[in-house]
């Protein structure tokens, strides 16, 4: 993510400093960044990455001061400066902040189903295919769904995997590029580009009878909001799957990697609140990162 300053010098101080910050040079990265923002007070990219190199150099607290000054010259913190002061312990943990999710599969969108695929294994919509299945069959009822939303539809890979067992998809999703790849796919009858929670807000009670979300929730740190709406879209005997990460204690944290992980005794709690029955809580790991699995879950929830 690169915002320009608008300031031809400034940028080129910027591109300097970053090939000093690869070439391991931090201090003289950090150097330039500081003439860069002297040049252009408001230059959100460089305050940024000066809050990455003095991470990087072990200067918390001025690490913490660059990602304040990133948050003030982009207010739709497309850089996720609040997600690194989350990290540093200098803010409460709270949702990611939409424009950096926005400006994240927006820019990952022409490369995100060979990336994530391909390079990381990613397998889950077929985890959930498998799960709604196997729902299903414990209490003898086909799988089969008149009308499903796809909650972070991204590209459609979800709907792909439910094609045959649906007859209306409705898709959501923050990034309109990964919108414009899902409707390529002609699987979606409906798409909005819309926060997946106003998205459920805009829908009738009783609604849906199938709600998905794969590897969507991993951007939401409270579920309990998108939960408590899911049931009530969900018709009666309509089933919510979703899959998340997890780990080995219970409630939520912001892992390294910028994605909640959510304990599974906090996943089956929420889903009991929000008026579901929980039908499956099982440990599946959705993709790899680093060759090994990332520990995941799989849940899929009733409503009676
Ligand atoms: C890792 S991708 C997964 C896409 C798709 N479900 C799949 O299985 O391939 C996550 C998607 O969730 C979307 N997303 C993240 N947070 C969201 C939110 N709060 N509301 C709507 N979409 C969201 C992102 O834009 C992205 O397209």
């Amino acid at each position: 993510m690169f915002l320009s300053s608008g300031d031809l010098v400034a940028d080129r101080r910027f591109d300097f400093a970053r090939d000093l910050q690869l070439k391991g040079d931090l201090v003289a990265a950090a150097d330039l960044l500081l003439q860069a923002t002297e040049l252009a007070p408001g230059f959100a990219s460089a305050w940024f990455t000066l809050g990455e190199i003095r991470e990087q150099l072990g200067e918390r607290d001025a690490a913490i001061k660059a990602f304040r000054k990133a948050q003030v010259a982009d207010p739709q913190d497309r850089h996720g400066a609040s997600l690194r002061l989350m990290r540093l312990g200098a803010e409460p943990l709270a949702d990611m902040p939409q424009g950096y999710v926005r400006a994240l599969f927006d820019q990952y969108a022409p490369k995100f189903e060979s990336a994530l695929v391909g390079d990381l294994g990613y397998r889950g919509p077929a985890l959930l295919f498998k799960a709604v299945l196997a729902a299903r069959a414990a209490v003898r009822k086909p799988a089969f769904f008149k009308s499903a939303i796809d909650l972070g539809c991204g590209t459609g890979l979800a709907a792909a995997a439910f094609a045959r067992n649906v007859d209306r998809f409705t898709g959501i999703d923050l990034s309109p590029r990964m919108i414009e790849k899902a409707r390529l796919t002609g699987l979606y009858a409906e798409l909005e580009v819309t926060d997946m929670l106003q998205g459920l807000r805009g829908r009738g009670d009783a609604s849906a009878d199938l709600i998905l979300a794969a590897d969507a929730m991993v951007y939401v740190a409270d579920l309990a909001p998108v939960l408590a709406e899911a049931s009530r879209v969900l018709a009666s005997g309509g089933l919510l799957a979703f899959t998340a990460e997890t780990h080995g204690d219970d409630g939520v944290i912001l892992g390294e990697r910028l994605r909640y992980a959510h304990g599974a005794a906090y996943v089956g709690g929420a889903v009991e609140t929000a008026g579901l029955n929980v039908s499956l809580l099982e440990n599946r790991s959705a993709r790899n990162e680093d060759h090994a699995p990332v520990p995941g879950l799989v849940a899929v929830a009733a409503k009676a």
